[in-house]
């Protein structure tokens, strides 16, 4: 049998079919156990070796192409058939478009304030060294003050930052004053509830000039917070302790919910922590190689889920990070 002619002939009966029943006669006459092909290949065996080869593969090649061109015509025909079912006067399928996080958007409504007020934006490394997550900033080992983070170690040198500090030291090693940066990025402790998650995000400030004050960072730090909740809004300035700085203290903003009077939300103090800062201690000018005797500084700190929540009054933290749709296109 001519396998010459068993190709044209499907060919021919390949085009005319039109419809998944011919198809499946086609199935029947060329791939079928009575298929001219299948008789062909199960008689090669009688052929001497030289033909059988030669035969054997152009049957086998004539097998594969036969599958593959009756797969492509019922693939052709079921998608004429869902064209022809397409109604046009359906109303259309909404294109969903997705838009920043909410955390993102917090951080660039920062970088605009920082960036209005002269700062540029500076990034460092979240696996750090025990050097600058803590012992430049003035924080030695076995020294209590090790306590106020939870850290995540990798091994005794090595760690997942507690807080964007360690661009401070990394920012001054490299750069002279005058230094006006702010540092953002993922910040990690042990630490896992409705207002803390173990991985978290901070923005981180500093500015280092030979005529720095503690009134610049009342005057900058008020316009970060009133550029975040509002004009309307006071901000205070509380004693507090960062072993890398001195002074130091923590920022409040007045309850929005209450206008400062007092509510559940403030905890009837009228006033919301939002931030930590100080003018920076000298050893950590020291440390990064610059003359605290010439030089001086301020920096700041704010936890960014910490912030979002306040803007926004949510009370649970870990909605940031569960990926509801419902809750993110809120924002
Ligand atoms: N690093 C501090 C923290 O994580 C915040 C801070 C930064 C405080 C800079 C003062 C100055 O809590």
């Amino acid at each position: 049998m001519d396998i010459e002619n068993i190709k044209k002939q499907f060919e021919e009966d390949l085009e005319k079919a039109n419809t998944k029943e011919d198809l499946a006669s086609l199935k029947v006459k060329y791939q079928g156990k009575k298929s001219e092909i299948y008789i062909a290949l199960r008689s090669l065996g009688d052929l001497e070796e030289g033909l059988r080869k030669s035969r054997g593969a152009e049957l086998n090649k004539l097998r594969n192409n036969v599958g593959y061109s009756i797969r492509a015509k019922e693939n052709a025909i079921s998608e004429t058939k869902r064209e022809a079912k397409i109604d046009y006067t359906e109303p259309g399928r909404k294109f969903e478009l997705g838009h920043t996080h909410p955390i993102t958007q917090i951080y660039e409504e920062l970088f605009e304030i920082g960036k209005s007020l002269g700062f540029s934006i500076a990034e460092g490394p979240e696996i750090e060294t025990d050097w600058y997550s803590f012992e430049a900033l003035n924080i030695p080992k076995n020294h209590p003050a090790r306590d106020f983070a939870d850290t995540f170690y990798i091994s005794e040198e090595v760690n997942l930052r507690p807080h964007t500090s360690n661009v401070q030291i990394r920012y001054m090693e490299n750069h002279k004053p005058p230094i006006r940066i702010i540092a953002y990025g993922r910040t990690y402790r042990k630490d896992s509830d409705v207002t803390h998650t173990p991985m978290f995000h901070q923005l981180e400030g500093l500015f280092v000039d030979d005529r720095v004050t503690f009134a610049d960072l009342k005057g900058v730090l008020t316009a970060f917070a009133q550029g975040i909740f509002g004009k309307d809004r006071k901000v205070r300035f509380r004693p507090h302790h960062f072993p890398f700085t001195e002074p130091s203290a923590e920022v409040d903003v007045s309850c929005g919910l209450c206008g400062g009077k007092g509510c559940r939300s403030c905890k009837y103090s009228g006033w919301l922590e939002i931030l930590g800062a100080g003018m920076v201690h000298p050893n950590v000018l020291k440390n990064s190689g610059i003359d605290p005797k010439k030089y001086q500084g301020f920096a700041f700190g704010m936890g960014i889920e910490r912030i979002a929540m306040l803007k926004y009054e949510i009370d649970d933290l870990r909605l940031f990070y569960d990926n509801d749709l419902r809750f993110l296109e809120q924002f």
